[in-house]
């Protein structure tokens, strides 16, 4: 099958089970959960998480469908607080939660998304132990991330953030959510201990490539395109691939620190093409993919292992 149709196929898999468990709020916090949990999104991470299970297992993956929403559930938490944290107004092109309803009420909607993650893997048909691991590993997964975005609001009071500190930061925030939905997948479908590692290693590989994809998204794709704010990394002074490349190559993003105009943005994104910014940020993220690529050894020859790897190559191929 080819990767696009399994994606949009996953999408709508999810998509009905979410409606199915959490279609009818009763209480308006619940709305407000809801908000951005049904504004769409591309649902990459169940699908990965499908994937991993039924190329350890093939056929597994239906029994685990709760834990591959754990997934989505538990970035949807992650986007409403960041949002909050970014200052940004639009997401999957809609108003975002604090936009809407508050920060209060936003920093709850995330809990409650946050929360729900830990029930749908306790629902999931897997022996216990393999739940428990599954439990373990998302706690981890999510005090990273947290760690992560802590980085990220850090990086954003200094000018001297070097490449390696951002590889740590973006595997942190981005990277290990897709490693977990690579290993709980997996793990669920019962994998040996080597397919976990290598598993989990190509997820927060594909997931550090998916975030620096993200950052040139963020500066190259419009509004509309993209349904966030475009340029918002540069207007927060945020440490990106992008941002540290330019500093190598003479570019000093700080008077660009303000509101832009989509004048502003077309005038900045032409000086990194001539400065060779944006290819060098593409050539970065395209070494991390092949060396993803290549944990994928340790599966059997299956057509799952065949989307795995189209699907990390995906991830910068994307523009949105
Ligand atoms: C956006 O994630 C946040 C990042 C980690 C860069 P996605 O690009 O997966 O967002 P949705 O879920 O499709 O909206
Ligand atoms: C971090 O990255 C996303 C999370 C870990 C929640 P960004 O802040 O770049 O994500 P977007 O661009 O707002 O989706
Ligand atoms: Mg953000
Ligand atoms: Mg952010
Ligand atoms: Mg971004």
């Amino acid at each position: 099958m080819e990767l696009e149709t399994y994606l949009k196929k996953a999408a709508d898999e999810v998509n009905s089970l979410l409606q199915e468990l959490y279609g009818e709020p009763k209480t308006p916090l619940s709305r407000a959960a809801n908000h951005l949990l049904f504004a769409g999104g591309k649902r990459l991470r169940p699908a990965l998480c499908k994937l991993a299970a039924d190329a350890v297992l093939p056929g597994s993956s239906h029994k685990i469908m709760s834990a591959a929403l754990a997934l989505e559930v538990t970035h949807n938490f992650t986007l409403i607080h960041d949002d909050i944290m970014d200052k940004d107004e639009y997401r999957r092109g809609q108003k975002t939660v604090h936009t809407l309803w508050g920060e209060p009420v936003a920093i709850l909607a995330g809990d409650v998304l946050f929360s729900r993650a830990f029930y749908l893997i306790s629902r999931s048909n897997a022996p216990d132990y393999a739940k428990v691991r599954a439990i373990e590993l998302l706690s981890k997964t999510c005090e990273d991330i947290c760690e992560g975005q802590q980085l990220d609001m850090s990086f954003e009071d200094r000018e001297d953030v070097t490449r390696h500190e951002y590889f740590h930061m973006v595997t942190l925030k981005t990277g290990v959510l897709y490693g977990a939905s690579a290993g709980m997948g997996a793990l669920l479908a019962g994998c040996s201990e080597e397919q976990f590692q290598e598993l989990y290693q190509y997820g927060s590989q594909i997931g550090a490539a998916f975030q620096i994809q993200d950052d040139l998204i963020d500066l190259l794709a419009s509004s509309d395109k993209s349904g966030k704010d475009q340029a918002s990394d540069i207007r927060e002074g945020k440490q990106t691939l992008v941002a540290i490349t330019a500093r190598e190559r003479g570019i000093d993003l700080r008077p660009w620190r303000r509101p832009l105009s989509t004048d502003d943005i077309s005038a900045l994104i032409t000086l990194l093409n001539e400065k060779g910014v944006i290819s060098a940020v593409q050539e970065d993220a395209t070494s991390l993919i092949h060396s993803a690529v290549e944990r994928l050894s340790v599966l059997a020859d299956t057509p799952e292992k065949n989307l795995l790897a189209d699907l990390a190559w995906y991830f910068i191929r994307r523009d949105y």
